[in-house]
């Protein structure tokens, strides 16, 4: 199997009928299955592979069920999915979630504990649920593993993001989302990013004292790639300007309330 890391993110060709391989080394793969909407609110799924766990990061909508699980047995059954990380309780992220436990029931979910009681709004309790506040580290059959790290108000109270320690890559969820209308897979220029960024995190993000707290809870991880919920992937090249971007963003009740400081 050909090797797959971060260096190699931005000459990754798509074809979008296809799951697409973003890391794969020492059998533990990672795949962005979509969506392949053309629309600003992309949503982006990844699947987790290691051994026998097969992971998806923010399944996403109903709306997209069929053509993610559709990426899903592109690879392998879609019953032998094993977990749902769920960064929150957005539709857009978890609303499959009862699509996904009607296909196989034991599936784990992944989620903080403020989620996690929102959750069965959806139609559905009783699943195997895995607290990523009381337990922050998931370790993978490979011994990869998933470092859980709480971002309050990032935009929601309990939304958290999910570090893969082989990959070093970064599972954000809506932190470092980005709308935009003429996608790629990844970032080529920071610079002309930041508009799309902005699109994003000045309406949804609560603030620049949340946004520089979270900096602070991660600035010490080696990360090699930021995957968001929304929007491109960004590279190893990009990590220092995303961190100074959060570092230095006014956004929320920063902007709303700015007569108030
Ligand atoms: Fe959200
Ligand atoms: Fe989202």
């Amino acid at each position: 199997m050909n090797i797959i890391t971060a260096t190699n993110l931005s000459s990754i060709s798509m074809d979008m009928s296809l799951p697409t391989t973003l890391y794969a080394e020492n059998g533990h793969s990672i795949f962005w299955l979509g969506n392949t909407d053309e629309t600003t609110f992309r949503c982006n799924t990844y699947l987790i592979v290691d051994q026998h766990e097969a992971i998806l990061v923010d399944p996403g909508s109903k709306q997209y069920f069929s053509q993610v699980r559709q990426r899903v047995a592109q690879i392998m059954p879609p019953e032998k999915v094993s977990g749902m990380v769920l960064c929150h309780q957005d539709p857009d992220v978890a609303a499959s979630m009862t699509d996904w436990l009607d296909i196989n029931s034991s599936i784990q979910v992944f989620t903080t504990p403020r989620t996690q009681v929102l959750l069965p709004h959806y139609g559905r309790s009783g699943y195997r649920y895995y607290d990523v506040t009381e337990n922050p580290v998931y370790a993978l059959p490979s011994g990869a593993r998933l470092k859980f790290v709480e971002a309050p108000f990032l935009h929601f109270p309990g939304a958290f993001v999910t570090y893969n320690s082989q990959a070093r890559y970064l599972f954000s969820g809506d932190i470092w989302a980005a709308l935009d209308m003429d996608w790629a897979l990844t970032v080529n220029s920071f610079e002309e990013h930041i508009e799309k960024l902005n699109l994003f995190h000045l309406d949804y993000m609560a603030s620049n004292l949340a946004a520089r707290g979270f900096v602070r809870r991660i600035e010490n991880l080696a990360i090699d790639a930021i995957l968001p919920q929304h929007g491109s992937i960004l590279g190893p090249q990009h990590v220092t300007a995303a961190l100074d971007y959060l570092r230095n963003l006014r956004c929320g009740t920063d902007i709303i309330y700015a007569d108030m400081e």
